[in-house]
């Protein structure tokens, strides 16, 4: 009960910058060129993901997160950038992405990009200068060295595609230094002219009306003698640079950290609640599906264990699937093999240390368990990012090179080429009820005991600010585009929304109120029996959350649920005095 009130996203206190609103989004992650093709060149775009705005809106999607959108040569999906500062003409211009950002930011959607500073393309002008000769303008710019034996202790990151991160440059007659593949070079950030042209960049983008970044990379931007060239203080500090910038300039813009680490190595990029707002969990996605596989709880609770607690202005971000293999990085070599075997069954489903296909394959299709992988990373503590398609449960091609795999395009009809039309799709529909239980985003977690290992029971709790009002005035728009305030930010108008103690405007009436969440999944493809210890929340009415149906009410003895093969229940657990009222 020590937390702070806790607020929720939606709703007209969406753009107030005060608002934490990070820790309560659902983020949807989107890859243009795969979302929808307006102009029917065979390739999606801004504008066609323009179109999808009704659908992503009717999703209950909070924040997108762009996938690369810049010019580039696409030896990386896009990551692979030669012109930090503009649109791919494969999407359309900067005008077609202002348009969506205006479009999303009317509709009370927020929008963040995927920002690469760790490396550019080899094509990239800046390279190709500092390529040219020794002494040019942009000489300093990259990483060069005479030989390949420098920082040996800095892995490589493909290695079953690149042998030294160092390559051979036959024009200045040098090795460049690159963590990915020979064809990114890293940026030099010894080079102050670099670490400032990256601020210009943030600076860029944030103006043009961006909600923030994923930061792609970041523990490799500095590298350093006697050390693996991994979350170094160098780059701590660069990061924090970034960080002031936005708090003095852009409040209510985020910085969410991809650095594919243990959790206790990840929470150093939340700083003292001076770096990044949020940072991705890599860990626990492998665990959530060894658990459904081995059908028993202990790989989620004992990562759980292991994750710090972060300041209360952060928040992890959890995921299933995303753009990439399902990486198997963080975890140990006997359980590598266990997940090969399990999920890929067949050798070409393998990529990099990892696994090349989409949530559905992974599951074999089957929708039971995808709804109970969606439950959980929708009530673990952190904010879910879901992978586009994955909703609806799309198919990979692991024909496909690289990751190409699992970057499918988006299927919206029956027909040909998966259609362009407006469909109809089976509902995502707890995302709604998230929404309306705001302890999700930061509220507590209690793990219960539980004497059967294939369920997994937790309480997520805290103190929820309830204001009842009248529709809620505007809040101040965060594009440069003026016009913008013209415009509705809000949602349907609702009678009861919470945010912060604080926040209220004159005339609210504030009701604090306590809500505990219990949540139960079994990981079993049979039915099991769970009896829980509930007695702390003993006279509350567990209501489950998608049909309000009243539970029998929780007494001082072992409280028995029985859940249907893979399947979940929520309840709001409701005070007597409150359950008389309802
Ligand atoms: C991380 C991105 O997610 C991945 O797709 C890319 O290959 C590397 N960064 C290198 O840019």
């Amino acid at each position: 009960m020590s937390s702070p009130p806790i607020p929720v996203s939606s709703g007209e206190g969406a753009f107030d910058p005060s608002v934490r609103w990070f820790q309560h989004a659902v983020f949807y992650e989107v890859l243009i060129r795969g979302y929808n093709d307006a102009n029917n060149d065979g390739t999606g775009d801004l504008r066609g993901l323009r179109e999808k705005l009704d659908y992503i809106e009717w999703l209950g999607i909070d924040c997108i997160w762009l996938l690369p959108f810049y010019p580039s040569p696409m030896r990386d999906g896009g990551y692979d950038i030669s012109d930090f500062f503009n649109v791919s003409p494969d999407y359309g211009n900067i005008g077609d992405l202002v348009g969506f950002l205006e479009d999303s930011h009317r509709r009370g959607i927020r929008v963040i990009a995927d920002l690469v500073m760790n490396h550019t393309s080899d094509e990239h002008p800046w390279f190709k200068e500092s390529r040219s000769s020794r002494d040019n303008a942009k000489a300093d710019w990259y990483v060069w060295n005479d030989d390949d034996q420098k920082w040996p202790d800095a892995r490589v990151v493909f290695t079953d595609v690149e042998r030294s991160n160092w390559t051979w440059d036959d024009n200045r007659q040098q090795y460049y230094w690159h963590r990915f593949y020979h064809h990114q070079p890293d940026l030099n950030y010894e080079n102050p002219e670099v670490a400032d042209t990256m601020i210009d960049l943030v600076r860029f983008w944030l103006d043009l009306g961006f909600d923030g970044f994923r930061l792609d990379a970041v523990p490799y931007l500095y590298q350093r003698d006697g050390t693996s060239g991994e979350h170094l203080p160098e780059t701590h500090a660069f990061i924090k640079k970034i960080r002031k910038q936005i708090d003095a300039d852009y409040p209510g813009r985020i910085l969410l950290a991809e650095a594919n680490g243990w959790p206790s190595d990840v929470a150093d990029y939340f700083g003292e609640g001076d770096e990044c707002h949020l940072c991705f969990h890599f860990p626990l996605m492998p665990r959530l599906f060894m658990a459904v596989r081995r059908e028993q709880r202990y790989p989620i609770t004992e990562i759980l264990a292991q994750t710090p607690v972060i300041d209360e202005g952060s928040q992890w971000a959890i995921f299933l699937r995303n753009h990439d293999e399902l990486t198997l990085e963080q975890v140990s070599e006997e359980e590598r093999d266990y997940l090969i075997a399990e999920y890929a069954k067949d050798p070409r489903m393998k990529r990099h240390m990892g696994i090349g296909r989409r949530l559905a394959p992974l599951l074999d299709n089957d929708r039971r368990t995808a709804e109970l992988l969606y439950a959980l990373i929708l009530s673990l503590p952190g904010s879910p990012v879901i992978y586009y398609g994955d909703e609806l449960l799309l198919g990979d091609n692991i024909y496909l090179g690289d990751r190409d795999s699992v970057r499918t395009p988006m299927q919206w009809s029956p027909d040909r080429n998966g259609g362009f039309s407006q469909a109809d799709f089976a509902q995502l529909y707890l995302l709604t009820e998230r929404r309306a239980l705001p302890v999700m985003g930061v509220g507590e977690m209690e793990v219960l005991p539980c004497a059967n290992p294939s369920v997994l029971a937790y309480v997520r709790s805290g103190d929820v600010a309830d204001i009842l009002t009248t529709p809620p005035s505007k809040s101040p728009a965060v594009s440069v585009d003026e016009s913008i305030d013209e415009l509705d930010w809000g949602r349907s108008p609702v009678l009861a929304r919470t945010v912060p103690a604080g926040n209220e405007s004159e005339g609210d009436e504030v009701v604090l109120r306590h809500q505990a969440v219990l949540c139960v999944h079994n990981l079993s493809r049979f039915a099991q029996p769970a009896e829980l210890a509930l007695a702390k929340w003993a006279a509350s009415t567990p209501y489950e959350v998608l049909g309000r149906v009243p539970f029998p009410v929780i007494t001082d003895e072992p409280y028995t649920i029985t859940l249907p093969p893979y399947g979940f229940l929520w309840f709001d657990l409701v005070p007597e005095e409150r359950s008389v009222q309802e």
